[in-house]
């Protein structure tokens, strides 16, 4: 009995996630998926249509299934006098109305942020704001025609190439107008909301509050620089508790704690050898007082990699806590390596499983 109705809940999951990219064939699809017979998912197709979750449009063979959401979008001129709090006012606050006031205060961060880039960063001239409200979660997306993000930060920071830039941005503290701005938008809105993407320069990145992992890759060029959040109305998280986390003083939400995804320094099949790479992981670090280099992903490092970051940064930078996660136990042994030579190991150094 449980195990039936634990599917039951797996399978109208399946088919809220699936309906959008699948309108024609979802029940052979969801079938397939579960090992089910088609009259299995379409009796909870039945139910979700009866609950008004899901729309059916069209007669037997040509039926198609979408999901019953709410949505808004408008385009906007990139002037000085665009305001996000007004969007937020007026577009999106009013379609998510009755949302828990956890979750609405990290949609407020999140598009209002985003469209402050859109209008600070992009020399964009128009964006667009959609926000949609599903029986999977809200969805918010903010998409400029501007220049791009990632080749943005390629040329401000003299990089090689516009993948070079995903990995300074998902450090933090990365502004290309420090007089005016802080570098913390998209470090704290991809950590906010349960799935973050950014869409430029024929490249998407992906962040998943649930793993805490990054995932990148090629996409088509979107033009400009497109950001889709997710959330889960229900989330327990707060803004609150994602500032805490990244704040070495709990409750002062000072900004000095990263998380380094040490993979995205590798480029294509590329190993961690070198202590250039290493410098390319290393830069901007000194900006915090606690780094967290995560590991996952890595499947080997090279000594002179090891020995530049747990080491020559370490001795001089002694007042900074380096800390690994998610090291396999090769990684391991290379950073127990390197850390064995150096004089001046933070004392509360721990291994973060
Ligand atoms: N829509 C955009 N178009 C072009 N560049 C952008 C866009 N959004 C962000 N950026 C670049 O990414 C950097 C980091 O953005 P963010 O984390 O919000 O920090 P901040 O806005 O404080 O600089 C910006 O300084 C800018 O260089
Ligand atoms: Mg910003």
């Amino acid at each position: 009995m449980a195990k039936t109705s634990r599917q039951a809940g797996e399978i109208r999951h399946f088919l809220l996630r699936n309906i959008p990219d699948h309108p024609r064939d979802i029940i052979r699809i969801a079938a397939e998926h579960f090992g089910v017979t088609r009259q299995t998912v379409s009796y909870h197709l039945r139910k979700l249509v009866a609950e008004k979750v899901v729309r059916a449009r069209g007669r037997t063979s040509g039926r198609t299934f979408h999901l019953v959401g709410q949505r808004t979008s408008r385009n906007y001129e990139l002037t000085g006098a665009l305001e996000e709090h007004v969007v937020w006012r007026e577009l999106v606050a009013p379609l998510l109305e009755g949302t828990p006031a956890n979750a609405l205060g990290i949609c407020q961060y999140g598009l209002t942020e985003m469209l402050n880039n859109a209008r600070d960063h992009s020399a964009g001239t128009t964006v667009q704001v959609s926000a949609s409200r599903l029986p999977v979660g809200i969805e918010l997306k903010v998409w400029d025609d501007g220049v791009g993000v990632f080749r943005k930060i390629e040329e401000a920071l003299g990089l090689h190439s516009a993948r070079e830039a995903v990995l300074e941005l998902t450090k933090g503290k990365l502004t290309t107008d420090p007089a005016r701005h802080s570098g913390e938008g998209i470090f704290f809105t991809s950590r906010m909301f349960d799935s973050f993407t950014l869409r430029s320069d024929g490249l998407a990145l992906l962040h998943d509050v649930e793993s805490g992992d990054w995932f990148i890759e090629g996409w088509s060029d979107v033009g400009g620089t497109q950001v889709t959040m997710s959330i889960d109305p229900e989330t327990s998280r707060t803004e609150a508790s994602v500032f805490d986390e990244f704040s070495s003083e709990a409750g002062d939400y000072a900004f000095d704690v990263t998380h380094v995804p040490v993979a995205l320094a590798a480029i294509g099949e590329e190993n961690l050898i070198s202590r250039s790479q290493a410098r390319r992981v290393l830069s901007r670090c000194n900006l915090f007082r606690k780094v967290i280099f995560d590991f996952n992903g890595v499947s080997r490092i090279g000594q002179a990699f090891a020995d530049e970051v747990f080491r020559v940064f370490q001795e001089a930078n002694p007042e900074i806590n380096l800390m690994h996660m998610r090291a396999n136990p090769e990684v391991e042994k290379m950073i127990a390596r390197a850390r064995s030579r150096t004089a001046a190991a933070h004392p509360e150094q721990l291994t973060l499983v």
